[in-house]
């Protein structure tokens, strides 16, 4: 595995790949890599000849009340991780390779309404660090494929939203979360929870799949189903942000034209702040007509 954190030599040696014919398949990560990651890495190896990861903790999506400082940083041991999964190719830039003019001076890549809802709204300004660099490392490594999870839903619809509305040639390619055994999606975070709140972590999977199977089952008061929700993970000790039913194409309310709903939901326990999804197909979408019109 080569480890470039210079732009130029990243870039240099990516032109000998594509001039091989060799297809890029590109994961971008901030490290503290755990099995969803490697997930991604393992898809894109599928997809691509060569895969490159990068690793960078970028400062520009954190907002002043998270700790950028306290964020785990563990190169070593993920640079193994990625060893054995065949990774070829290593970028971890540091923060002047990517703001050479600093942030401030830094043009910023904004999306409307996706990115202004959910976790946008608890987080203002967090979804234009994600795509102002995700944007800035598509142009340095200039991938056919890109990679992301699905937990981080909301973040997935608004790289293929800017994909597409900047015309970015390359292909937006989701991959389920992983779970641990009892439900709870892997992420970064569940480092942080206590041993107590580990326990009660999963109680915010099994509430987005109660909702979901009761929507599938033909209830569809969304504002009562979320209420309940609420008060589920208030009593297993959560403080809820949101927990929203919506289109899973807008991510704006469920209308008659939908045809998946998004139950997303933003909770802590604690300081640590967890975020899941599940997802329903509303097919045929004759039936969801019945449905949405109360027959
Ligand atoms: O999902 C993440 O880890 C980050 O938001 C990303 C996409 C690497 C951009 O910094």
């Amino acid at each position: 595995m080569r480890t470039y954190s210079s732009n130029a030599q990243l870039q240099s040696a990516l032109r000998g790949f594509r001039h091989n014919g060799q297809s890029i398949g590109f994961v971008p990560t901030m490290g503290n890599l755990h099995e969803g990651h490697l997930d991604l890495v393992r898809k894109a190896r599928q997809l691509c000849d060569i895969v490159v990861v990068s690793i960078f903790i970028n400062p520009l999506q954190f907002g002043p009340s998270d700790d950028l400082d306290a964020y785990p940083r563990t190169l070593a041991a993920d640079k193994e991780k990625l060893f054995s999964e065949g990774v070829q190719v290593l970028y971890t830039p540091g923060v002047k390779d990517i703001y050479p003019e600093g942030m401030q001076a830094q043009t910023l890549v904004h999306v409307p309404d996706l990115g202004e809802t959910l976790c946008g709204s608890s987080r203002p300004g967090h979804f234009d660090g994600v795509t102002t660099v995700v944007s800035k490392l598509f142009n340095i490594v200039q991938p056919d494929i890109a990679v992301f999870g699905e937990k981080d839903f909301q973040q997935l619809s608004i790289v293929r939203k800017m994909v597409k509305d900047l015309c970015i040639p390359i292909n937006i390619v989701g991959v389920a979360t992983t779970r641990d055994e009892d439900g709870l999606a892997k992420s970064s975070r569940n480092g942080y929870l206590s041993f107590e709140q580990r326990r009660i972590a999963p109680t915010l999977n099994q509430t987005l799949n109660s909702c979901r199977e009761a929507i599938a089952c033909g209830f569809d008061n969304f504002f009562e189903l979320e209420s309940h929700a609420r008060i589920k993970l208030l009593q297993a000790g959560f403080d809820a942000d949101y927990f929203a039913v919506r289109d899973a194409h807008t991510l704006l309310a469920v209308t008659e034209d939908t045809e998946e709903i998004a139950i997303l939901a933003a909770a802590c326990l604690g300081s640590t702040r967890l975020i899941d999804n599940v997802r329903l197909s509303l097919n045929p979408v004759s039936d969801w007509g019945m449905l949405a019109s109360g027959h």
